[in-house]
């Protein structure tokens, strides 16, 4: 079911806890030069934080976790770095859908998938029917993702349902056809690995959501790194454009 809702068109509920969570897992590379190890093993190590938090995340009842995994511009690195991230998420599917369905978790994956080989797509659409009725944490990973690449296929298609209303369009008319459409706004963005910039994520969603951004490098984002993540949310204002007074006068009011 579509979602189409928008932090600039109606003020979200706020809750101590975010509902989504949106995360850009960096520094696995300059973890394994670190070590001396060949960049991939630090790929390597970072799934093994992909399932920390994964747990984590079931523990605290958030509803949606959004990874981003692979980027549209990640084609860009040497090719043998391309194809270990490629057979690494294969082998991850594989190893571990079952774990994920048992613990009622929905897996779906946003990008454009038509660039990646057959097995991995066979693997992709395999899990997503496998957990599609889940109804605990929605795990979406972002591969072969880009904030631009969503927003234009968004306005395409868009335009293809209701051509009529060209020039006429509104945020939920283009919010229904991102590739998330069925998940609401991120409430808090994570960024590991000590760069401060959006990378072509969420372009569109990020607009009112919490930015967090840590040096450390995603292979050590334990739980206790993420724990400290929730803590600097809750210390938050969410204003959404109002005033500080607005807010606590709403508060009070609860
Ligand atoms: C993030 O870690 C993983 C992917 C982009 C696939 P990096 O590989 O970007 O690690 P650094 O930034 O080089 O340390
Ligand atoms: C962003 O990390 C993409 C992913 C984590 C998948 P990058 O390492 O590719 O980002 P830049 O190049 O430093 O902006
Ligand atoms: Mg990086």
């Amino acid at each position: 079911m579509a979602f189409f809702s928008s932090a600039t068109k109606s003020i979200p509920i706020g809750t101590d806890m975010p509902q989504h969570i949106a995360v850009i897992m960096d520094g696995n590379g300059r973890w394994a030069r670190k070590r001396f190890l060949p960049r991939v093993a630090g790929h390597k190590r970072g799934m093994d934080a992909v399932l920390e938090l994964v747990k984590a995340c079931v523990d605290h009842n958030i509803a949606y976790l959004t990874l981003f995994a692979f980027s549209s511009e990640n084609w860009r690195r040497p090719a043998d770095e391309v194809s270990f991230l490629m057979s690494l998420f294969i082998q991850g599917l594989k190893r571990e859908v079952a774990k994920l369905h048992e613990n009622n978790i929905k897996l779906v994956l946003i990008g454009d998938r038509t660039r990646f080989n057959a097995e991995l797509i066979d693997q992709i659409e395999l899990s997503e029917r496998l957990t599609a009725n889940n109804t605990g944490l929605t795990l979406s990973i972002a591969a072969n993702y880009g904030g631009r690449w969503d927003i234009l296929q968004a306005v395409n298609k868009m335009h293809r349902a209701m051509p009529s209303h060209a020039g006429d369009f509104d945020e939920e008319h283009l919010a229904a056809h991102l590739a998330m459409h069925y998940a609401p706004e991120p409430d808090l963005f994570i960024r590991t690995g000590g760069e401060k910039r959006i990378s072509n994520f969420m372009l569109w969603q990020l607009a009112y959501t919490e930015l967090y951004f840590t040096d450390t490098l995603w292979p050590d984002f334990d739980e206790s790194a993420f724990n400290l993540a929730l803590a600097s949310y809750q210390n938050r204002e969410r204003r959404f454009g109002r005033t500080s007074e607005q807010v606590s006068d709403v508060a009070s009011n609860n």
